[in-house]
Formats: structure tokens, C-alpha cells, sequence
């Protein structure tokens, strides 16, 4: 098999991000995608690569410069995919991605002892993609599996299984989720270039609260780059890839622009009004600690999987990657003024995230208008027709484990496990084997220096508890003995009560969920740092029998 072309750095210099004006730009709103048949549950979304406008301006002269990125329906982020509660859809994914010409990051030599790729000999058949809707309880089959990738006109596939037309039942709460690439090893890359789109469930309950809609609701994905001064995407983590003589931190990506939706810094004209946005942390690696400039507060609604029991107020608003606030902000006492969100300085998490007040530190600008029509919205005290359920373990707990250490070339590696068996890779065999309809307790022992945020498919699940522990570690296998904890469990924050699907482990302390497996067949769960995703932090699952459905090792 041929190897990928030999990568150069090109050669340009980096973009100086103190260089870009910021607040200058339109906030952009993704567009609803549009069925292609009329009873309007069928999508069909190519995935392309194409150039477009991000906001970023010659350094020199100020003229606006295109970056060369990939997206769904030609347009990054993709179209926002509007859905019903009860309603399925399904979605045509055409993989459009011939890729010779790929971005930037895709130039890079990938190493594929270390990261799991799949191919050698891309991008001469075209980049591998494989599209996973996050937070759907999706069947296994249209899951988005990572090894089910595909690349252009199946020329390739990945070992697990393989198909284009996915199905997304829709039979879950109102809330925000997002598609986004899946494909092992390339993860990363992918989302990086641009491979990540929106997908709003709604449902009468909903609408009937009275909640600002319209466009009084705004959603904002909130991404991390950096960029060439010639406006093309830079891949700053390319220094830590393995491939590089020393590699002594684990992979991750921090960039010095902040796009929303797309676009660097942008700014949003707003009436002074309640508006509802729907954040969501759609980077690689950066943590956010999102904040005004002003003192108006967050009244959070909803996580992850949909409603809180009721809103919760908060200054501050911490998203881990992939993690989503659904949040009410009043912009009325703020008339005809302009408010900054911004990522808090103080929060340099995970370790080594480096947050600079005048660029990464900013988010985007709010432009509060001086006028506005009645505004009839409300906030209900009781934001569910009944309470999110307790749940009840109907199977032994699992103990897992978050390890971080060297592989025999010294190079740093992090893996999940379990407490039991120490640390296992993406092709050990499965040993998160819930049966069909069981409720299961999930311990993640976080023995790493970082907080992870850990996502599992298929299910949403409650945060029971944070517990700090000390605990033997054998440093070749990473089995876990002798287990004391040192503090009391912690419930979790208000705001950390509803459903979720990606928490955050915090180093030194056992985080503890509980969810329902009640979906039969093979899933995931992994640490949602892509570049850790992408670096092994990621194990497959199955519900019901192993063998039922076919795994990996079966086919
Ligand atoms: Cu948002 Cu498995 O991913
Ligand atoms: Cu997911
Ligand atoms: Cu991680």
C-alpha cells in the first residue's frame, strides 16, 4: 500500500490571532437542512470539501480570506437538522470527500501504529467518514460506529459495518444534539476541518412552556481554531502528534480563534429581551468557563439529554467538549449597550490550555438594540410535566478506569479500562457488556492529571456522585487495588441534575452515572477530547449478547 504523500509545513507563517479585529462579524445561523422527499423525513447530505469565509482577514490589508474546509451540504457548520419528538427521520450520508486537495491537517502523516487509522493509502481513495448523531438513542446500525467508516463510492470500509442511509427514531425528550464525523483515528481531523452540524429535537411539552422561540433562540457552537496568515486552517497540535521526535504530552488541540457557528468572534444584534441559546462546546480539546462582561447571569434549563426539573442561575457556565447549556439570558437591562461572553482566564482546564484574555479568552459580542417588541416569553418555575426519574440499579456497579502513562516508545498515551483488568485498547475484547433494559451504575476512576469529559452512546444518564480516592496503581498494567476514598461523595450541582451524556471526571475522584441500556447491539463511550478519542481514549460496548450483533472481531 502506498503511503500518504510527505507532509510539509507550508509556507506560510501562522496567523497572528491579535491581528483579526474582533466582534466585527455577523453571528451566522446555520440553515434548517431541507427533506429531499415531501413527506419530509428523508435527508440527504453530501459531505463535501469546499472554501468559505470564517471571518478571518488578511493581516496586511484587511481583505477577507476564504479557508479551505469540509462540511455537510456545503456549508460548515452543517445545516441544522430539525426534528420531532416520535418522528423518525432518515439521512442519506454521502461521503463526497475525494480529498486530494484535502486541508491542511490531512497533510500531516498520520501514524498508524499509534492512532488507529484505518488506512494507509489515503487520500488517493478519498478521506474515511463515518457520521454519529451525539446524545440520539440511535440503533446500533445507524450509530456511526467508528468502524464503520466509509470512504467515497464505498471504496473502502471500515471492519464493523458499513451503510449511508441512517435512521434517528426520535423517540426521546426535546433537546439539543449534533452530528458530527466518528471515523477511527480521524476523528480529530475531521471535526477540525469542519465535519460538525446541529440537530434540535422538539416536542409539544416544550413549545407549551412558553420558552423565548423564534428568533428569540439562538444557537451557538462554539469551536477553538487557528489558521495560516493566509487564512487557511493551522493544526497546532501537529508538534505532539507521535510522529514528532518527543511527544511528551498527550495529543491535544488548542487554537487561538474562537469561531461561533463558524464565524471568529462574531457578534449577534439582539433586542432587550430574554433569549434562549443553545450553547454547545464543539472543540477538540478546550474547556470553556463562560461568563458576561457585564453582570447578567445564565438561568440554565437544560443539559444535555433535555429539560432541568427546573432553572438554575449561574454567573459562570463551565462546558467540557461536546457538553451543551441550554440557557435563558435577559438582555433588557442592557439597552443599547454591547456585552462580551467570555472563556474565564482563570480556568486553565485541562492542564496546559493556554486561554489569553485578548484572544482565546473572548467568545463573541452581544449588541443590545434599544428597542423590542413585548416580550411575552417566560421562564416557568417547573420546567417538567414530572420530575426526572431516580433510578434504580438493576445490575452489579462497573468499575473503570481513566489511565494516562507511556506505550514502550515513552511516548504519553491515555487509555480507558477497567478497575479490574487495568487499561485496555480499542480492539480488546469487550467488557462493558450491559444486558438489554438493565439500569447500571458507571464508576469512572480518573487516575490521569486531567479532567476528562466522558461520553457514552445511546443513553443519557445521571450524574450520581464525585467521590475523591487514593488507590494502588500497577504502573505496567494499570489495574487499580486497594481502593481508599478520601472524601464523601458529592452530588452533583444543580445544574449537573438532568440527563446527560458526556460528564466530566475530574482527576483524583470517581465520578459516578447511572443510566438505562435499552437498545440492543454495539456502542461506544470515550473521553470526547477528540485527540484523546483518537489516541485510544475510546472503548466499544455492547448491549444484550455479544454475538448477536456482529463485533468487530467477528467480521
Ligand atoms: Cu460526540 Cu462518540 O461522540
Ligand atoms: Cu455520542
Ligand atoms: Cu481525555
Amino acid at each position: 500500500m502506498a503511503r500518504p504523500p510527505k507532509w510539509t509545513p507550508p509556507a506560510h507563517a501562522p496567523l497572528d490571532p491579535r491581528s483579526q479585529k474582533q466582534f466585527v462579524n455577523p453571528l451566522p445561523i446555520p440553515p434548517v437542512a431541507r427533506p429531499a422527499g415531501a413527506d419530509g423525513m428523508h435527508y440527504e447530505i453530501p459531505i463535501g470539501e469546499f472554501r468559505q469565509h470564517l471571518g478571518i482577514r488578511d493581516p496586511k490589508t484587511g481583505a477577507p480570506l476564504m479557508t479551505t474546509v469540509w462540511g455537510y451540504a456545503g456549508r460548515y457548520p452543517g445545516p441544522t437538522i430539525e426534528a420531532r419528538r416520535g418522528r423518525p427521520i432518515t439521512v442519506r450520508w454521502v461521503n463526497a470527500l475525494y480529498g486530494a486537495s484535502g486541508p491542511l491537517p490531512h497533510r500531516m502523516p498520520v501514524d498508524t501504529s499509534v492512532h488507529m487509522a484505518p488506512l494507509r493509502n489515503w487520500p488517493a481513495s478519498g478521506v474515511p467518514t463515518v457520521t454519529h448523531l451525539h446524545g440520539g438513542h440511535t440503533e446500533w446500525q445507524s450509530d456511526g460506529d467508528p468502524d464503520a467508516w466509509y470512504t467515497p463510492g464505498y471504496a473502502q470500509k471500515g471492519p464493523l459495518f458499513a451503510k449511508e442511509v441512517y435512521t434517528y427514531d426520535n423517540d426521546q425528550e426535546a433537546a439539543l444534539l449534533w452530528y458530527h464525523d466518528h471515523a477511527l483515528g480521524f476523528t480529530r481531523l475531521n471535526v477540525y476541518t469542519g465535519l460538525a452540524g446541529l440537530y434540535v429535537i422538539r416536542d409539544d411539552w416544550e413549545r407549551s412552556l412558553g420558552l423565548p422561540s423564534g428568533r428569540y433562540e439562538l444557537p451557538l457552537l462554539i469551536q477553538d481554531r487557528s489558521f495560516y496568515a493566509n487564512g487557511e486552517l493551522y493544526y497546532h497540535a501537529l508538534a505532539q502528534e507521535p510522529s514528532h521526535p518527543s511527544p511528551s504530552v498527550l495529543p491535544e488541540q488548542f487554537g487561538d480563534v474562537i469561531l461561533v457557528n463558524g464565524m471568529a468572534w462574531p457578534t449577534a444584534e439582539v433586542e432587550p429581551r430574554k433569549y434562549r441559546l443553545r450553547l454547545l462546546n464543539g472543540s477538540d480539546s478546550r474547556f470553556y468557563r463562560l461568563g458576561f462582561s457585564s453582570r447578567l447571569k445564565f438561568i440554565q434549563i437544560g443539559s444535555d439529554g433535555g429539560l432541568l426539573d427546573a432553572p438554575v442561575e449561574l454567573t459562570e457556565l463551565l462546558l467540557a467538549p461536546a457538553e451543551r447549556a441550554d440557557v435563558i439570558v435577559d438582555f433588557a437591562p442592557l439597552r443599547g449597550k454591547t456585552v462580551l461572553l467570555l472563556n474565564d482566564a482563570r480556568a486553565p482546564f485541562p492542564d496546559g490550555d493556554p486561554v489569553d484574555p485578548r484572544t482565546n479568552g473572548r467568545v463573541m459580542a452581544f449588541k443590545v438594540g434599544s428597542t423590542t417588541t413585548k416580550d411575552e416569553s417566560r421562564i416557568p418555575d417547573r420546567l417538567r410535566r414530572e420530575p426526572i426519574p431516580f433510578l434504580v440499579p438493576t445490575a452489579p456497579k462497573r468499575a473503570l478506569l481513566l489511565w494516562e502513562g507511556q506505550d514502550a516508545h515513552g511516548r504519553q498515551k491515555s487509555l480507558l479500562g477497567t478497575v479490574q483488568d487495568g487499561a485496555l485498547h480499542w480492539n480488546s475484547p469487550i467488557t462493558e457488556n450491559p444486558a438489554l433494559g438493565a439500569t447500571e451504575v458507571w464508576e469512572f476512576y480518573n487516575t490521569t492529571p486531567d479532567t476528562h469529559p466522558v461520553h457514552i452512546h445511546l443513553v443519557h444518564f445521571r450524574i450520581m456522585s464525585r467521590q475523591k480516592f487514593k488507590a494502588d496503581l500497577d504502573e505496567k498494567t494499570g489495574r487499580l487495588s486497594n481502593i481508599r476514598f478520601t472524601g464523601p461523595p458529592l452530588p452533583p450541582p444543580p445544574e449537573e441534575r438532568g440527563w446527560k451524556d458526556t460528564v466530566r471526571a475530574n482527576p483524583g475522584e470517581v465520578t459516578r452515572v447511572i443510566a438505562t441500556f435499552d437498545r440492543p447491539g454495539r456502542y461506544v463511550w470515550h473521553c470526547h477530547i477528540l485527540s484523546h478519542e483518537d489516541h485510544e481514549m475510546m472503548r466499544p460496548y455492547q448491549v444484550g449478547p455479544i454475538g448477536e450483533t456482529p463485533s468487530r472481531s467477528a467480521l
